[in-house]
């Protein structure tokens, strides 16, 4: 697989995937494991950088994701699954490259003012520095080619200009990488805002056909139809952009549309068929789920297999860093054909 281009790109274990990673990223994922080389990275270090008070939620949330991502088509002989913690050269980079940005231009990232604003909260250098990691991350392995989204351009364009900036310091030593993004839409949550794990609106992948059904049940339709004879609108209804994705019977679902305009179907009927319909697709990934979490070790185990496959290409980037960067003390003897010389 070495003549492949190579992708790095990663989430952060905040816990089980929801239907909007499973179109955002990890479908994605799926069909370029075949056509790249690529590594999927549990970023657990960037977890702490909001969220360090409860040390065993991490183990918990890294197997629920991992679960998640095998069950949805990961190939793990194909890709690597690698984590973040468990190469301290992700550490030790992003050391090296903090060297090379401002305060004042990490402050000017997006996510992190959001993030200032928002949780009101104090930052810590590891908030400050989160992107700076990131781009550890994707320069460690060289990659050319970061599957993300949207969200994520900030931390792309700041990675690229530490690529620059080193290339042109040092030598070039690194592929200012790409950002891929996705053309799937952003699925809402059941209350039609962004889908979110922690907010009550999210659909995870493991969930009981029992409980997508009451979750479905529960949606955000179109608040202007007061009866079921009233027509209705299916842009911006989060029922309708759900069976966008998951029904396959594309004339059935034009027809069911042109009945709800016409104020001819119910809610609870396109609800009930949309819990089907989801149900049915999620039906063989949540049997491999199963199978996974019923087999936590199996998890572990290819985690440990893709982290070691990583390691290597880790610790070639590094040495190559810091000879550049002059941290080379140890071997300046090595290739020195007059050793006097060297101190005099
Ligand atoms: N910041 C990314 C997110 O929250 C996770 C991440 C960490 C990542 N390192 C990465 C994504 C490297 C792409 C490449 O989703």
């Amino acid at each position: 697989m070495t003549n492949l281009k190579r992708i790095l790109t990663g989430h952060r274990p905040t816990g089980p995937r929801h239907i909007g990673h499973l179109y955002g990223t990890l479908v994605n994922w799926t069909a370029m494991q075949h056509s790249y080389d690529c590594f999927f990275l549990v970023a657990d270090l960037h977890v702490l950088t909001t969220d360090f008070s409860d040390p065993k939620r991490i183990s918990k949330n890294t197997l629920e994701m991992v679960a998640d991502w095998l069950a949805a088509g990961i190939d793990p002989e194909r890709a690597s699954l690698v984590l973040q913690s468990a190469i301290p050269e992700h550490v030790q980079l992003s050391m090296l490259f903090s060297m090379l940005v401002t305060v004042a231009r990490l402050e000017r990232v997006p996510t992190y003012k959001d993030q200032v604003t928002e949780l009101n909260l104090n930052p810590s250098l590891g908030l400050l520095s989160y992107p700076v990691l990131q781009a550890a991350d994707i320069l460690l392995y060289k990659s050319d080619t970061v599957p993300v989204g949207e969200d994520q351009l900030p931390h792309l364009e700041l990675t690229r200009e530490i690529t620059r900036r080193f290339n042109k310091l040092y030598g070039h030593t690194f592929p200012e990488p790409e950002a891929l993004l996705s053309d799937n839409p952003r699925i809402p949550g059941i209350d039609n805002r962004t889908m979110h794990t922690s907010r009550g609106n999210a659909i995870f992948l493991k969930d009981s056909p029992e409980e997508t059904n009451r979750k479905v049940m529960k949606m955000y339709t179109d608040p202007t139809r007061l009866r079921a004879t009233d027509p209705g609108h299916v842009e911006g209804n989060p029922v309708f952009d759900y069976l966008d994705l998951f029904e396959n019977d594309k004339a059935g679902l034009k027809e069911m549309k042109a009945l709800y305009r016409a104020g001819k179907i119910g809610d609870v009927a396109v609800k009930q068929h949309l819990a089907q319909v989801m149900n049915a697709s999620l039906a063989p990934l949540r049997e491999r789920r199963q199978q996974y979490a019923a087999h936590p070790e199996q998890i572990i185990d290819i985690l440990m297999a893709g982290t070691e496959r990583a390691r290597p290409v880790a610790q070639e980037t590094l040495s190559e860093v810091m000879d550049k960067m002059g941290l080379s003390t140890l071997k300046v003897l090595d290739e020195e054909k007059n050793p006097e010389g060297v101190l005099n």
